[in-house]
């Protein structure tokens, strides 16, 4: 039976990173508190008038250089984000135009921060029905469009004037999730791989609608009218930060355990658990419920924050660069986002 087996990766981090500090100039916030409580020191952002697709384009033109390969070799493109370049049509399509993959089938997942979860159980799906043979999966995120700032150029430092209080006000009060979120992209090529066991070992993917209040971007159709009246305040996120951790340090541990134990690998076999960098001391507890050396589940989140559907495939591209990740390992991602979707995968890369 066929499976698949990565070939290349690529990431792209746009312009300069910015500093807790540098946030502190526009909401009420401290490098020591983000440390602490999330793990994070900087994030890097979108350039205004670009999305997604823009980040993407230089994550996948890296993974196809990576793998030696053409845009022509893809025929497969699978796009995760939660902040789409348009509401429609979907971002992978606008990906596949600038790569030159032009007529090749795309699709936009939306599963949040679990998105390449679900990214990795498709693309094996396409591959064992023959559907596919060589697919591009994205990962990119643009979360700047929905910082509860206006004035960026005191974030940037090019002014050094100071937000109006009624500025500063509104953005604090969404301070616990703005120092949080950081845009960049990532991307992984798998092919179909005939080497026998490699490809999805084990799958533990759930969703659950009833937390959607807990972690949504409100905005969309929901709304009879929105063209005419939806405001500015629901295209802010609304995150129960505090239920959302709970929620994660309980569900993910127990995925784990759940995607060893239906494919009967122990979890002392898998090389890598390549986790979601929502915030540092949720992979902590996973770890110690898991009874895991930390060092088994590399963080990255100091230097990203949390880059939703970008994070797995950009620290994916970090390790299989730096040579820790590696044909034939046995790998396991572990996530969970709004939804909730959350879950683990086990696959031999
Ligand atoms: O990726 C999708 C999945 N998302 C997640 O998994 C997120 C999970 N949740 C979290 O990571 C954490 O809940 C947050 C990092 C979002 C927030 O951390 P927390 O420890 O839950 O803080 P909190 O929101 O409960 O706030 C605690 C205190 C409050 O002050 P008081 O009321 O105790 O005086 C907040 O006002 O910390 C204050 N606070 C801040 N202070 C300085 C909240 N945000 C900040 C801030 N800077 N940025």
């Amino acid at each position: 039976m066929p499976g698949l087996s990565i070939v290349g990766t690529g990431r792209f981090l746009p312009g300069r990173p910015y500093t807790n500090s540098d946030l502190a100039r526009v909401l009420d916030t401290n490098d020591e508190w983000i440390r602490q409580r999330t793990g994070i020191a900087q994030r890097h952002y979108c350039p205004r008038g670009q999305g997604p697709a823009d980040l993407a384009l230089p994550a996948a033109k890296a993974a196809l250089e990576s793998a030696n390969l053409a845009p022509s070799d893809i025929d497969y493109i699978l796009f995760n984000t939660m902040t789409p370049d348009h509401v429609f049509p979907g971002s992978g399509t606008v990906l596949g135009a600038n790569l030159g993959c032009i007529g090749v089938p795309a699709l936009d997942l939306r599963a949040q921060c679990a998105a390449m979860l679900y990214s990795f159980q498709l693309a094996d799906s396409l591959i064992l029905s023959g559907a596919a043979k060589r697919i591009l999966i994205v990962g990119a995120e643009a979360h700047s469009a929905m910082m509860p700032w206006r004035d960026w150029d005191v974030l940037e430092g090019t002014s050094d004037r100071k937000p109006s209080a009624q500025d500063f006000e509104r953005a604090t009060k969404h301070r616990g999730w703005a120092v949080v979120f950081g845009d960049g992209a990532g991307a992984v090529i798998v092919e179909r791989s005939d080497k026998p066991g490699a490809g999805i070992v084990g799958v533990d993917l759930h969703s659950d609608g009833t937390h959607v209040e807990e972690l949504c971007l409100p905005a969309g159709f929901k709304m009879r009218g929105a063209a005419g009246e939806i405001g500015a305040e629901e295209w802010l996120i609304r995150m129960q930060g505090r239920e959302v951790f709970k929620q994660a340090v309980v569900k993910l541990p127990r995925s784990v355990e759940l995607v060893c134990e239906k494919s009967g690998v122990p979890a002392s076999e898998v090389d890598w658990f390549i986790a979601h960098q929502a915030n540092r001391r949720i992979n902590d507890s996973v770890c110690e419920r898991l009874g895991l050396d930390p060092a088994r589940m590399p963080c990255n989140i100091d230097r990203y924050g949390n880059t939703s559907g970008a994070t797995i495939p950009i620290l994916m591209d970090e390790m299989w660069r730096d040579g820790r990740l590696r044909p034939g390992q046995l790998i396991c991602l572990v996530a969970l986002g709004a939804g909730f979707h959350w879950g683990s995968v086990l696959v031999r890369i």
